[in-house]
């Protein structure tokens, strides 16, 4: 297995998802973590990733040094491989000439990371790639044993290698799919430099996995909450393969969710998969602690709390449950660069099923806690799940209740959840649902002027969202075609009695947020 240090990057995560798809385990931990748990770790080789401090600063993060101490190879990408250079006797310098984006560089004969990996030759003979890069300073003196392994003008040092002790270091980012060799580079690491195989996939996973569960649990009985979302149901379904009905489900219908979403749930998980499944029907209760509130924060924590009284009332009539199974997947427990003093600023409180296992005094089962989304959803085809299950958009745990404006109405929610429906099923149909990374219609409760026929109209507002994002931390409104709005927008305002107005949301993240609450 591979080691990753985090040093901060945006984008140390596909790091591990390269090396991943490689069918290589490994993990990503903060820069500073224990010299301890790196020795107990037994890494096969180390990647120190880019960040956004400057090695030409005092106090700036180090790899640790035992990392150059355990024999096994290195690479540093952009900052570390500024931090590699530094702190092997090399020097790093704010560069004169800054590169961000595409940029190409010439390989040199040097370093076993580059052997065959090419875009292109160049007139003189040399090997060419093509690189995306993103850095402000540069090495400037290799440290001893390192050749200059690719280089250009703005660069004579874009990338470094000593073959003896198997360390390099490379300025531009091979984890982002803008640099063509990106992959191939990973590879010729993970496979022939750190000689490990492919002994990373999904079947021999699911395997694996089962019987861990399975040695965990014994005949201990656990319970899970799903929600419809992605992550519980693979892990409901994974663990229901483990251990059957040993295995029961609650799912809470808490009135808002979409349309038809509680039935196929059901059908799926009580149907064909013949899951152990409560269905509780909750929506009345919900509804009714909602009733008066419109601020956005008070009602997030309305339908966490009302979900955790249902939750707990339900799983008390369950006999002898010991374990509580989650969702969790790989993102949610990654611990980022600095995390140990730094705090996530909170924007929006978002819920799952927090606050859960204290209150319920219940041992927790976290079966996708090492995998990251796109590895859930091949599990969760791998087990049978419905494709359209597995590669739905994310919904937030409060639902249509913060797609509703203001005060949540049952009246508003039943106009809302006709909307969505047509709007998603315009998507899948041009083709625009994959394209988009969330989709989805909020309802406004204002309303506005209109006429239709010979009448005048004084009804609702729905606004369309549609985003393309990597993360949800950043994102770009989709710019979806104007024939495919108008019909999305003719039908809602035909088809539903209520709405006479359709507008579409033109705001990226920041400084907007993908939910309107
Ligand atoms: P924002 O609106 O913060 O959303 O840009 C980013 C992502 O998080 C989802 N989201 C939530 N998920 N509980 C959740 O489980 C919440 O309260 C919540 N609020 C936002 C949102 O759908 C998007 O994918």
């Amino acid at each position: 297995k591979i080691l990753i240090l985090d040093f901060g990057s945006q984008y140390t995560q596909l790091i591990a998802r390269r090396i991943r798809e490689t069918n290589v385990y490994c993990e990503l931990h903060p820069y500073d973590v224990d010299e301890a748990f790196i020795k107990a770790f037994a890494p096969k080789g180390v990647i120190l990733s880019g960040g956004p401090a400057s090695v030409t600063e005092m106090e700036t993060p180090r790899a640790p040094q035992i990392v150059f101490e355990l024999g096994v190879p290195v690479l540093g990408i952009c900052y570390g491989m500024q931090t590699m250079a530094a702190q092997l006797g090399g020097m790093v310098e704010n560069a004169a000439v800054r590169e961000f984006g595409y940029a190409e560089i010439q390989t040199t004969q040097h370093g076993a990371l580059f052997r065959d990996v090419k875009d292109r030759a160049s007139v003189d003979g040399n090997n060419i790639l093509d690189v995306w890069m993103s850095h402000g300073d540069a090495v400037i003196a290799l440290p001893q044993g390192f050749e200059v392994m690719a280089y250009n003008a703005a660069t004579p040092i874009a990338a470094m290698a000593d073959d003896k002790r198997r360390f390099y270091g490379i300025q531009f980012h091979p984890e982002v799919t803008h640099t063509l060799q990106g992959k191939a580079t990973i590879d010729r690491f993970v496979h022939d430099i750190c000689g490990l195989g492919r002994d990373w996939n999904m079947p021999d996973y699911v395997e694996e996995a089962i019987s861990r569960i399975r040695t965990t649990i014994g005949s201990d009985q656990v319970i899970l909450g799903l929600s419809g979302g992605v992550d519980s149901s693979v892990a409901a379904a994974l663990i229901h393969r483990a251990i059957g009905d040993q295995l029961t489900c609650v799912f809470v219908d808490n009135g808002l969710l979409r349309a038809n979403e509680a039935r196929q749930v059901m059908d799926t998980f009580a149907g064909n998969l013949a899951v152990k499944v409560i269905h509780v029907d909750a929506s009345r209760d919900f509804y009714r602690s909602l009733t008066g509130i419109s601020d956005p924060e008070n009602k997030r924590k309305i339908i966490g709390r009302e979900f955790i009284e249902v939750f707990q009332r339900e799983s008390a009539k369950i006999n002898d449950v010991k374990w509580l199974a989650q969702g969790t997947i790989y993102p949610d427990v990654i611990e980022s660069a600095g995390g140990k003093n730094k705090k996530a600023h909170t924007i929006k409180s978002h819920h799952n099923v927090g606050g859960l296992p204290e209150t319920l005094h219940l041992k927790l089962l976290e079966p996708l806690r090492e995998l990251f989304k796109d590895e859930v959803r091949e599990l969760g085809l791998v087990l049978g799940l419905p494709r359209e299950m597995v590669f739905r958009h994310p919904f937030p745990g409060p639902g249509l209740g913060v797609r509703i404006l203001g005060e949540v109405k049952y009246e508003y929610a039943e106009l809302l959840r006709h909307a969505d429906q047509i709007f998603i099923e315009e998507l899948q149909r041009s083709g625009w649902y994959e394209k988009t990374s969330q989709a989805f219609a909020v309802f406004l409760p204002v309303k506005s002027v209109g006429v239709m026929g010979d009448g005048r109209t004084y009804e609702y507002v729905i606004a369309l969202r549609a985003v393309q994002t990597q993360d949800f931390m950043t994102a770009n409104w989709a710019e979806l075609p104007y024939s495919l709005l108008s019909k999305v927008s003719s039908r809602i305002i035909n088809e539903i009695r209520g709405i006479n107005r359709v507008v579409y949301d033109i705001s990226g993240k920041p400084p907007a947020t993908i939910e309107w609450e």
